[in-house]
């Protein structure tokens, strides 16, 4: 089993344990969003869920105050090391700049930590594919203190600590969508949130004959940050100008009419688009919970395809390798429903498919995406799992 090769691994990087304390084991999920794209800092809905694909943590306590960290996907980083004392950014400290902000917002909670920790990192997310493997490493550190430590810290506490190292540590914008679903997921279940009040429900994801397949552009998003950056600002641009006549906090509280009857306020049609994005998409999450909760499938499919079109043509964050790969999904008989999953520009689409014609799918969007883009795409079915969690019992039980 992978986990027990990861404690013997883990033996053979920090083969020193001077007062025979335990490694324990430790799980964190990346996550899909079914629909519900760039609604988080709107104020608005989401609905992503969590994978079984993940990141899994070693760790054991030491006698000082060091944190030192390897990761089997940065061999080449090798053990990176840092004390308690001394948690400030540092470049070329790299992928540990996440544990690092966690445990820097952890201690900044009030929270005492006796001592240092050896920990050894594994993930199976494919790389850059937008799943949120940084949200998963960041909950990964977050479960592991709190448990280890017995701080006795709520989850939400924790997702909040998560999306304040991205934004204030890495310095990305982000929602809170991806520490969410990594923190709260639920086996075979959606998770509907509301962005402005985090009020969420669990929806049990009953796809019958069908299943969810995870198709990967192999594009990383390198520009995505930046871009990123500038749809949020794009956003609160349109939301100033809608203020200066409506009494709202967020685009998240339009409804689509008040939306179209106020509209002119916003100054140039770049603007009106983004936010007519955000404002029906927000709309969009909503029906298709209750489709979802009417076992009407087709209409949530004809949801997801809706809202890859206003991604695409309103808010442009596709790109043609994602409109790619949907595209000829949406061409495929026995798919439900396809769009682009996460930020954009690149990473992961899903589809909704047919059970037994999932062979033949990929085989066809394969082929159709390398003839146009040249590069091979990737494929995998998403099972949906439970959020970060420690795993020690499971595993050596
Ligand atoms: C990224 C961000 C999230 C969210 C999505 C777009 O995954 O981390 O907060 O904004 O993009 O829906």
């Amino acid at each position: 089993m992978e986990t027990m090769k990861l404690i013997q691994q883990f033996q053979e990087i920090f083969p020193e344990n001077s007062h025979e304390e335990k490694v324990r084991l430790f799980f964190s999920p990346g996550r899909i969003n079914l629909i519900g794209e760039h609604t988080d800092y709107n104020g608005g809905h989401v609905f992503p869920c969590a994978i079984t694909f993940g990141t899994y943590g070693a760790a054991r306590k030491r006698k000082d105050d060091r944190i030192r960290l390897h990761s089997l996907n940065f061999p080449n980083s090798g053990v990176i090391e840092f004390s308690l004392s001394d948690l400030n950014y540092q470049k070329h400290h790299g992928w540990a700049n996440y544990p690092k902000g966690m445990f820097r917002y952890l201690l900044e909670t009030g929270a005492k930590l006796s001592c240092g920790l050896d920990i050894l990192i594994q993930g199976n997310i494919p790389n850059g594919a937008g799943l949120s493997s940084s949200a998963s490493l960041e909950m990964l550190i977050g479960v592991m203190v709190n448990e280890m430590f017995e701080l006795g810290l709520d989850r939400l506490t924790l997702v909040e600590l998560g999306k304040k190292v991205e934004n204030e540590f890495i310095g990305v914008n982000s929602g809170i969508m991806d520490q969410f679903a990594v923190g709260m997921g639920k086996k075979d279940c959606g998770i509907l949130l509301d962005c402005n009040t985090l009020d969420y429900q669990y929806a049990p994801l009953n796809l019958l004959n069908y299943q969810i397949i995870i198709m990967n552009t192999n594009k990383r998003r390198e520009l995505s940050d930046s871009k990123y950056n500038e749809r949020r600002q794009e956003c609160e641009t349109a939301l100033s100008q809608l203020q200066t006549e409506l009494a709202i906090d967020s685009l998240g509280d339009l409804s689509q009419e008040d939306f179209e009857a106020n509209k002119h306020l916003i100054e140039n049609e770049t603007l009106v688009k983004r936010a007519r994005h955000a404002v029906y998409e927000n709309r969009r999450t909503l029906k298709a919970l209750s489709s979802l909760r009417s076992n009407e499938l087709k209409r949530f499919g004809q949801l997801m395809n809706d809202s890859h079109r206003s991604l695409r043509d309103d808010y442009e964050v596709t790109g043609i390798e994602l409109d790619t790969l949907v595209e000829a999904a949406w061409e495929q008989e026995g798919t439900l429903g396809a769009r682009m999953t996460g930020a954009g520009f690149g990473g992961c689409a899903i589809a909704i498919v047919e059970t037994d014609g999932v062979e033949t799918f990929i085989e066809e969007v394969g082929k159709k995406y390398e003839e146009t883009i040249g590069h091979q795409a990737d494929f995998y079915v998403a099972n949906v799992g439970e959020g970060a969690k420690e795993i020690t019992r499971e595993v050596l039980s």
